[in-house]
């Protein structure tokens, strides 16, 4: 498989009157994998998109571009099903969501979906030592590094040191996992998580704000990249 872009741009900032435009876009500017970020008015206050609109997207762009669904929903078992049915091939969900009785739940989606990246976010309040036996599980663990919820919020200081211990556990005990960073990413911040070990960023507004998207995403590139 062609590598991934280290710059997952989040499909919450760009302009919803023209979503085919800003794909397209990133096509142009050799982009991967697309964030698409799904909020269900619970589990965070706003709504954003659901299965309707990745249908529509995914069977237009799906073979060129990797859509990353991120549920930020309560009930994200059920809807990983949905987003499978519809051809997603990677999505995640949020550790703050999952109770005890969901593990052998989550065996079962692994199971059944086995072309499927499966990965789990965790939210600000999380530390990365509650998720540490869940890892095994996972395809990749996303670092949210502000409370979800919007587009737009100031990076949490503090969250790169979560990349960097999620690093040096998957080092030590020799696990796979990719490490993403979600939330605030800059020209400032994206560099920081990236010398800490983070596999990707995903940036929203930085990148659809941006008046150039090539400026703004060498920027983000600009750290050395350490493993
Ligand atoms: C926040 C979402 C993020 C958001 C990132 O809840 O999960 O993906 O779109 O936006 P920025 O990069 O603007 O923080
Ligand atoms: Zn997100």
């Amino acid at each position: 498989m062609e590598k991934e872009t280290l710059v997952r741009p989040s499909l919450l900032s760009a302009d919803f009157n023209h979503l085919g435009d800003a794909i397209e876009e990133a096509l142009s500017l050799g982009i991967t994998n697309i964030h698409y970020d799904v909020m269900d008015g619970t589990f965070v206050d706003a709504i954003s998109f659901g299965e309707p609109v990745f249908k529509r997207v995914n069977l237009i762009y799906g073979n060129q571009i990797t859509f990353d669904v991120h549920l930020m929903t309560v009930n994200p078992l059920k809807q990983v099903n949905q987003f499978a049915a519809l051809g997603c091939k990677e999505i995640c969900f949020h550790f703050e969501t999952l109770t005890l009785g969901d593990i052998p739940k989550i065996k079962e989606v692994r199971d059944r979906y086995p072309n499927i990246k499966i990965g789990l976010a965790f939210s600000p309040e999380t530390e990365v030592d509650e998720l540490k036996n869940l890892f095994n599980f996972f395809d990749f663990i996303l670092v949210m590094s502000v409370i979800p919820g919007k587009a737009g919020q100031k990076f949490i200081t503090g969250s790169e040191k979560k990349i960097a211990q999620l690093n040096e556990y998957r080092k030590t005990f020799g696990l796979d996992f990719k490490i993403g960073v979600d939330g605030g990413i800059n020209d400032v911040t994206g560099p920081l998580c990236v010398e800490n070990g983070v596999d990707w960023l995903v940036a929203g507004s930085y990148y659809f704000n941006a008046t150039n998207k090539k400026v703004a995403l060498n920027s983000l590139h600009k750290a050395k990249v350490i493993k």
